[in-house]
């Protein structure tokens, strides 16, 4: 193959790739390469450029008895977490060795999340079996006959216990949703019922917490959209919740309901439902983060309140299963809505 043919090749192809050649010296670099290093290195000493000490272990042993190597690289220009799966092989013809770079990041960072998740599941299960067991063993040893002191670690056993149970369930529908997301749901729902049977449902935990409950909006056959019922009663039944748990300062938690025939964001018509809340709201630096799981604007506060630290990423997952769209807004001092937007199943279509 002609030289300029070898380069052409070099160039095309879709990651960073290094030629160094017998003398050491880089023969050269293609565009994805010199993108990664910031500048062409043709010419240089390869050190001088690849600078990494386990990547130039791996060129030298390719280079010197030719054996081929890998080698990890981290890009090394401020605020990247660029990370590269680095192979050096020796190329006969050219009696130098091609360095390639594979992006490993995206790969880097999922297995991090997994890690992270795990971690975070342990520590909020390890909690509650840390209390359970330490009642336990006061209920064999020094409470053994104290019937008083016997009721009261049973009905905090009970609530650790009961702690326990909402986190497993709701790992367990994250895990339904996530693997069913790509899958649209069908079945026609009236929005405007089911949101009224869920505001009823949670009428007496609001009651005890001293707050009102209303809906507003529209009602009929434009708030029906094709979904999972069982889903999305989950959805509205956990930002109801969260109304009453973390808003309920304002004494009113309200569902607002409205259609509309052309909604950009869902690309047609559309139902909205917004839940909104006059409680104290929170900084709109939480709001990227708060659909992470067990992301949590006051941690303390929501273990208090028996929160997983789940339910918005569960409704965020839900949302994206049935192509709508998830937002929220609040300020310190305002409140919080937590706006759904649902394609509906009848109307005008856009153009
Ligand atoms: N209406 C609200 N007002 C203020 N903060 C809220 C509201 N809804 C949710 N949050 C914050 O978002 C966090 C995550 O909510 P969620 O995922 O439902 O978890 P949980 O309710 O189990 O704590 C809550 O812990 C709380 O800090
Ligand atoms: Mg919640």
């Amino acid at each position: 193959m002609p030289d300029n043919a070898a380069a052409s090749l070099l160039m095309a192809v879709p990651m960073p790739l290094v030629l160094i050649g017998p003398d050491a010296r880089i023969a050269a670099m293609n565009a994805r390469a010199r993108a990664l290093f910031g500048a062409d290195g043709t010419g240089r000493h390869h050190v001088t450029v690849l600078r990494q000490p386990a990547l130039l272990d791996a060129i030298e042993a390719a280079l010197g008895a030719g054996r081929t190597g890998e080698a990890r690289y981290l890009d090394p220009s401020p605020g990247s977490e660029g990370a590269y799966r680095v192979t050096v092989a020796p190329v006969e013809a050219a009696g130098g060795v091609l360095v390639s770079f594979q992006d490993v990041t995206d790969l880097e960072r999922a297995t991090q999340m997994r890690r992270d998740f795990v971690a975070n599941v342990s520590h909020e299960l390890k909690t509650p079996l840390t209390a359970l067991l330490g009642f336990i063993e006061t209920l064999r040893g020094p409470a053994r006959d104290d019937a008083a002191a016997r009721e009261r670690f049973l009905a905090i056993m009970q609530r650790e216990a009961e702690r326990m149970d909402r986190l497993v369930s709701d790992l367990l529908s994250l895990n339904r949703v996530e693997s069913a997301e790509r899958q649209r749901p069908t079945d026609p729902v009236a929005l405007d019922e089911l949101v009224a049977s869920t505001v009823s449902a949670l009428r007496p935990t609001a009651e005890a917490a001293g707050v009102e409950l209303a809906v507003e909006g529209e009602a009929g056959e434009r708030m029906v959209v094709p979904g999972d019922a069982d889903q999305l009663t989950q959805v509205f039944a956990n930002l109801i919740e969260n109304g009453i748990k973390y808003g309920g300062a304002g004494g009113r938690v309200t569902a607002r309901l409205t259609y509309s025939p052309r909604e950009l964001a869902v690309r047609g018509p559309a139902v909205t439902v917004d839940v909104i809340d006059r409680g104290e709201g929170f900084d709109p630096i939480h709001i990227p983060r708060l659909t992470e799981r067990f992301y949590r604007v006051d941690a303390h506060r929501s273990r208090e309140k028996g929160g997983t630290g789940l339910g918005l990423a569960i409704a965020k997952h839900i949302v994206n299963r049935h192509r709508g769209r998830f937002r929220i807004e609040s300020a310190p001092g305002q409140g919080a809505t937590f706006t759904v937007t649902l394609p509906a199943l009848h109307g005008e279509m856009m153009r």
